[in-house]
């Protein structure tokens, strides 16, 4: 098993993450977040929030609609270029994008004699290849026929934009300052798969930075936010040598984008015969976005977005950074980075997922030793009930205590508290870390103050 049918296994065997509608024998591209899964990708959100937007002076945060005007997304150029080419098998039907086929190039630019065989029937009788718009289209209004047609929003970051005058008149922001948001985007992506990476629908946590429009202070952010951003997913466990930046080259920037990288995560890690590079894979992009988006919104909806700078007495329109991360694929891959198989001793292996404890989700496991002892079973669910009123925490007791520990590893539970008898009389629990394995004594007063020293 790769390390994507691994995590895809887990994820639904601990109820981190199932596939979509299931039991109708589900919908491709689509994703249920299970107990498990919706506490990791809530505290993956809040960190984010509290980085960007609680934690600093020039950024402020939205939460724009889905559905928008659709002028939005003529101005943003989505109706028009939002797309990928793709071509279609003549014999079994399956559609591909250049990159599913391992072809490098642009598909228009292939002749039809070295296109490669057919993933799916092993054939080699293509169409002619196609642009696919990606935009998942919609229709509000109650009277059939006079539906107006519009569409799911297919990035988050327009929603900003054409708040951009609300935000800069009703807030104390001046430029430099930055917009965050964190909500979900559709696309009618033409091959998703490789397990959450690639969905229809999916949540996107990102930030608009508005610059004086100059070349030498927006790039000074570009840069800036470039390594804010790695920072920030090291700061939360994850590992620096699966993380990379890839330049995109220049000859293959949208024309308005100055520069742009992206955050890659090396899904290979765990192998090491895996071809060099095959694994990496896109997180988070970071985008200098130059005036494009306010220059156009200005345009089409005939306002005046321009921004009224009181040290430079002048009227202008603002530059964009734009640091755009998928909360899913941040998800997995913290997932993917904090598994491990271990060997605990001879004949004895366990799965073990070492996720930070911030974004764990449930900080501890409590447990009384015996489920048949209701002296044990009434103090640690005390123990639970005061706890829970601070953190996500867990009760269980069912099986036995090894077979409880396996069952918090595989769910990344960073810490199981054991009540046992000596707990009656000396008022203190066995704390069990997931990482060592070790087991310490803990007075049962300061289980709090424990707790919150590990999630700073
Ligand atoms: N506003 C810029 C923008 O949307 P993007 O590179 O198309 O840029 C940003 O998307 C991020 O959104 C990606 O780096 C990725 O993490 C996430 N993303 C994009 N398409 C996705 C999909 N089909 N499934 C899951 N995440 C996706």
């Amino acid at each position: 098993m790769n390390i994507f049918e691994k995590i895809t296994a887990l994820a639904k065997r601990r109820g981190f993450i199932y596939p979509g509608s299931e039991i109708y024998g589900g919908l491709a591209g689509t994703w249920d977040y299970g107990p498990l899964g919706v506490e990791l990708k809530r505290n993956i959100k809040n960190e984010f929030w509290k980085s960007m937007v609680q934690m600093r002076d020039d950024v402020v945060g939205i939460d724009a609609a889905i559905i928008m005007n659709p002028k939005v997304w003529e101005a943003s150029g989505h109706l028009a270029s939002f797309s990928d080419p793709l071509v279609e098998c003549k014999a079994c039907h399956a559609r591909f994008r250049a990159d599913n086929l391992g072809v490098a190039e642009d598909l228009f630019k292939v002749a039809a004699a070295d296109m490669p065989k057919c993933p799916s029937c092993g054939k080699k009788d293509w169409t002619e290849p196609k642009q696919f718009n990606l935009m998942v289209e919609t229709y509000l209004g109650v009277v059939e026929g006079e539906k107006t047609k519009t569409y799911l929003r297919g990035e988050i970051t327009q929603g900003v934009h054409v708040n951009f005058k609300n935000v800069a008149s009703s807030t104390r922001v001046k430029i430099p300052f930055g917009v965050a948001q964190v909500g979900k985007a559709f696309r009618n992506e033409i091959t998703p798969g490789e397990f959450t990476f690639r969905s229809r629908e999916f949540e996107q946590m990102e930030l608009q930075f508005y610059t004086k429009p100059e070349e030498k202070e927006s790039m000074q952010w570009f840069e800036y936010w470039k390594e804010e951003r790695r920072k920030w997913y090291l700061s939360l466990g994850m590992r620096e040598e699966n993380l990379r930046f890839f330049e995109h080259p220049k000859d293959k920037l949208a024309h308005y984008a100055r520069a742009a990288f992206d955050v890659e995560y090396n899904t290979n890690w765990m192998d090491p015969d895996a071809p060099a590079g095959a694994g990496w894979k896109e997180m988070e992009g970071i985008h200098h976005r130059g005036d494009w988006d306010v220059k156009q919104h200005q345009a089409f909806s005939k306002q005046d977005l321009t921004y009224f700078d009181e040290e430079k007495k002048e009227r202008y329109l603002p530059w964009i950074v734009e640091t755009s991360g998928g909360v899913d694929r941040a998800t997995l891959f913290f997932l993917m980075d904090a598994y491990r198989e271990e060997k605990v001793k001879e004949g004895d292996e366990r799965i073990v997922l070492k996720l930070h404890p911030k974004l764990a989700p449930y900080k501890a496991a409590v447990f009384p030793l015996l489920a048949n002892k209701p002296e044990l079973v009434e103090l640690a669910k005390s123990i639970h009930g005061d706890l829970k009123k601070e953190f996500s925490v867990i009760w269980d007791e069912r099986g036995n205590i090894g077979k409880r520990y396996r069952a918090q590893d595989e769910a990344g539970t960073p810490f199981c508290i054991t009540v046992d008898f000596e707990s009656l009389e000396n008022k203190d629990v066995t704390v069990r870390d997931r990482d060592t394995m070790e087991q310490v004594r803990i007075p049962i007063d300061a289980l709090q103050d424990f707790l919150e020293s590990k999630l700073k």
